[in-house]
């Protein structure tokens, strides 16, 4: 196995737009302005402020329970919006249905039944394009095949048959179907190994903010996570306690307290001990990356 090479560095923050592209737009592609949200009577998130731009990884972290897939289903229309806005390209879209923001161009893939088992990887993606004319779909599949190349060679094989990290592909691949701008993401590596976990989001979440789309990343492995993305807002118990630069975050004392505070924090710090090879979340050393190697050659292996 040769050493993996690792993303390419990027400028810290992530605002600046990729190379090649013309300045950042004034509205982010996706953004939530003071959002509370819940379901029924019960609160879950508290006025939270989120920006994506395009280019751009933005990862949500944080401890169990605290409010990340809520956020993503305020955004999505899929739980109770209590106040607060969403924006997408600078219009309201706050509490639209998951359709209506499909075709707006925000693309979803959930945490759990993000795609069909029984189905080829084929028709898994051409049902992610459904709303497409079959020309139409053929192009785009052809152009979702080019970001993901390790997909060709897996059209004709059963979604049920494949690995976790090539599930995910596909399941990404089949959101991007529909040329979203934006990418919202719940926990891409739940269940996954630790080198696949670097290999998923290393190879295909980062690969989505290179490619231009403005990706909303929430993971528990906080680790890993803050590795890759641009900048990073933790929530804890509903609410934004810290919103920086990746790496700020990373580095931050706030972040270890966070994560090895309470006692939920202590399980989940042993759970980021082993995705991160052992380094502390305090510890300025845990910025090392490139295991993707190991993703590359499960793919391969097959
Ligand atoms: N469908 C639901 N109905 C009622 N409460 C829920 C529902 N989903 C989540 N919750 C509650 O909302 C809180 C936050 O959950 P969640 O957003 O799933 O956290 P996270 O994704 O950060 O682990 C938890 O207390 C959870 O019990
Ligand atoms: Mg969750």
């Amino acid at each position: 196995m040769e050493p993996a090479a690792g993303p390419a560095p990027r400028p810290a923050g992530g605002t600046s737009p990729p190379a090649g592209t013309a300045a950042a737009p004034a509205s982010p592609a996706l953004a939530t302005r003071q959002l509370a949200a819940g379901y029924g009577d019960v609160p879950v998130i508290h006025g939270v402020d989120l920006e994506v731009r395009a280019g751009q990884l933005v990862a949500v972290v944080g401890p169990n329970g605290a409010g990340k897939s809520t956020l993503l289903k305020a955004i999505l229309g899929l739980a109770r919006i209590m106040g607060g806005q969403v924006l997408a390209d600078g219009n309201e879209v706050t509490g639209r249905p998951l359709e209506e923001l499909v075709r707006l161009g925000v693309g979803y893939v959930p945490q759990v039944d993000d795609v069909f088992d029984p189905l080829k990887v084929s028709e898994n993606l051409n049902m992610g394009g459904y709303l497409l004319g079959k020309d139409e779909r053929a192009t785009r599949m052809e152009e979702v095949l080019a970001i993901f190349p390790a997909l060709r060679s897996r059209l004709n094989r059963y979604v049920g048959t494949m690995s976790g990290g090539e599930r995910k592909m596909t399941a990404i691949a089949r959101a991007l179907m529909m040329s979203p701008r934006v990418l919202i993401l719940d926990e891409p590596t739940a269940g996954l190994s630790a080198a696949l976990t670097e290999a998923v989001l290393n190879d295909q979440v980062r690969t989505l903010a290179d490619h231009g789309h403005a990706v909303l990343l929430v993971e528990q492995k906080a680790q890993a996570a803050l590795r890759l993305a641009d900048v990073a807002s933790v929530l804890v118990q509903g609410q934004v306690a810290m919103s920086a630069a990746a790496a700020e975050v990373l580095a931050s004392p706030q972040m270890a307290e966070v994560f090895l505070g309470g006692r939920a924090g202590q399980a989940k710090a042993s759970e980021e001990a082993q995705v991160a090879g052992g380094a502390n979340v305090a510890g300025g050393t845990s910025v090392a990356r490139g295991t993707s190697v190991a993703g590359e050659a499960e793919v391969a292996e097959q």
